[in-house]
């Protein structure tokens, strides 16, 4: 059976960009300056006020996001990470990243292909550090009751929300219920721009770590530097070029006011 003839009208994704969209990024150009800058921090503002979340950091993919994200809840070697069985490999990749071994929860059913929380239970160790749930193709997953499990047990909860910006449970944005989601901007993502990623988080400390370990744990970014803010900077870890460039900020930017009348 080909997908073709199962699904006749229903493309891999579909991109809307406006005249608007597209003089967002010639005047990102024309300015001179390329990569993360003012730019990138007005997107961020922007987004995480459509969360409703206490901060929003720009990255290079959602791979980096959970990548960070891992790191900022103290996930390192001999740890494990509860993620869903069925979902893209970042996910679980991300966690060998931080040197610890994920483990694989079982899903709800087919039709809701989602982590399900009864089975995270059994599946918790003393080595647990981390779960990750992941909103599969735009649909809420069990965050609220994860939450539940994971604060009792002093677990951190991620949420991989590739998938499903702008979508809610509760009332709440999906990605504020953790501490802290993971967004998409790859080509075949609801909000996309090509490559690219965000992760947003209500802590001070998580901000702070991730902003730094985008950029190699630089004390200043080169636009600070470039404006005149200061002169120097010093590098205070192991860090990562993580980093968004500025004309694709400009087009989050400028696509964010129609994210949900065009989703
Ligand atoms: C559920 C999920 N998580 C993470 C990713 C990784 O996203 P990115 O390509 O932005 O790194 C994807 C991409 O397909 C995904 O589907």
């Amino acid at each position: 059976m080909k997908t073709t003839e199962t699904f006749p009208e229903l493309p891999l994704f579909d991109l809307e960009l406006q005249p608007q969209d597209l003089e967002a990024v010639a005047e990102t150009l024309r300015s001179g300056w390329l990569t993360m800058g003012p730019k990138t921090a007005a997107f961020e503002e922007a987004f995480a006020a459509h969360l409703g979340a206490k901060h929003a950091i720009a990255v290079s993919s959602c791979t980096a996001a959970l990548h960070l994200a891992y790191l900022a809840a103290g996930v390192g070697p001999g740890d494990e990470v509860i993620v869903p069985s069925y979902t893209f490999a970042a996910t679980a990749a991300a966690v060998i990243y931080c040197g610890a071994t994920p483990v694989f929860g079982e899903i709800v059913s087919r039709e809701h292909p989602m982590l399900d929380p009864d089975d995270v239970i059994g599946r918790i160790t003393p080595r647990t550090k981390a779960v990750c749930v992941v909103h599969f193709a735009g649909y809420a997953a069990a965050a609220d009751r994860l939450k539940e499990i994971c604060d009792e047990r002093g677990i951190a909860l991620i949420e991989d929300v590739a998938h499903a910006p702008s979508a809610t449970l509760g009332g709440r944005k999906l990605g504020t219920w953790g501490l802290a989601g993971a967004f998409s901007f790859f080509s075949n993502k609801v909000f996309s721009v090509g490559e690219g990623g965000l992760l947003c988080t209500d802590s001070d400390e998580v901000a702070a770590t991730v902003r730094a370990h985008r950029s190699h744990t630089m004390t200043s970014g080169t636009w600070e530097r470039h404006s005149g803010k200061t002169d120097t900077y010093d590098v205070t870890g192991l860090g990562y070029n993580y980093r968004l460039d500025e004309p694709r900020s400009a087009l989050l930017l400028s696509r964010l006011g129609r994210l949900d009348s065009e989703i």
